[in-house]
């Protein structure tokens, strides 16, 4: 479903500090978003908005046309440090997050269901017994997008997800990531938040890159089906490759501006 904010400005409660500042975002239903931006630039905080975990200062932020009041289950979240609670074991954790969503279906089914899920993450059925913290961060953070895909919300946040992970494990769990919102027929909307380029090139429709300060959009660039690359052919593309110098050039001009 689609996101539509206009000049959004947003400080905590109790501060006068202006995180965010004249932003505008236009989503649409399906795509896969990249918010990009130096570390503390308050990408973090702009999930926190379209989670509905934090209210505008001013400005519209808009979820499907509607305004957005509380979160959700319409808007699930995957989280860096994995969200999974630590006396549950892995299965019990994905469990929870389909018994929640959906009350009514038979329990049996239910664990069914987290079953296909394991396997659709690459999980052997017997992580279902596993505590988390029996389990590496890779599979912590497979069950963290079993649980989110299970769901079925359809906006799915994802705030530096891989952000923790080794890079062979962070690529795997990119392309899971990435044939799971392929796969359906119906696309999810993602934002996944990431301060790495290469990554949002790889995943996104659509980048956003925000500056400092307050942040505010500072690059919107929308990647067109022809352009979509694989990681085999990432380095192939000249359009690819022209935006990637784009981007790493505004991400280090921002830094640039920051140190001086
Ligand atoms: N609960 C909070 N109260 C006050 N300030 C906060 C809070 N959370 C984050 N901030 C501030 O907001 C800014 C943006 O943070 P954040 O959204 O986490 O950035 P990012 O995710 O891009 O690293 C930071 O300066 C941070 O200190
Ligand atoms: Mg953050």
């Amino acid at each position: 479903m689609g996101v539509h904010i206009e000049d959004l400005s947003f400080s905590y409660k109790g501060t006068d500090r202006l995180i965010l500042e004249h932003l505008n975002i236009d989503v649409q239903d399906g795509e896969f978003v990249c918010l990009l931006g130096q570390s503390g630039c308050g990408k973090s905080t702009l999930l926190r908005l379209i989670a509905g975990l934090e209210s505008p200062t001013s400005g519209e932020l808009l979820f499907d046309g509607e305004p957005i009041h509380g979160a959700s289950l319409e808007r699930g979240i995957v989280f860096q440090d994995y969200g999974l609670f630590p006396w549950m074991s892995a299965g019990e954790n994905i469990l929870l997050g389909l018994t929640q969503k959906f009350p009514d279906v038979d329990k049996a089914d239910l664990k069914k269901r987290v079953y296909e899920l394991l396997e659709a993450v690459g999980l052997d059925a017997k992580i279902y017994r596993k505590l988390p913290k029996e389990l590496s961060g890779g599979m912590k953070q497979r069950c963290a997008i079993a649980r989110a895909f299970g769901i079925d919300s359809p906006m799915l946040l994802m705030d530096e997800p891989f952000g923790a992970l080794d890079a062979v494990t962070r690529a795997r769990l990119q392309d899971l990531v990435l044939s799971l919102w392929g796969k359906e027929e119906e696309k999810k909307t993602i934002f996944f938040v990431t301060h790495d380029v290469d990554e949002a090139l790889l995943l996104s429709t659509h980048i956003y890159m925000l500056g400092q300060s307050p942040s505010h959009v500072i690059l919107d660039e929308r990647i067109p089906e022809e352009h979509r690359v694989t990681r085999n052919t990432q380095f192939d593309d000249k359009w690819i490759l022209d935006l990637r110098n784009k981007l790493v050039m505004e991400m280090n001009r921002d830094i640039a501006c920051r140190v001086e």
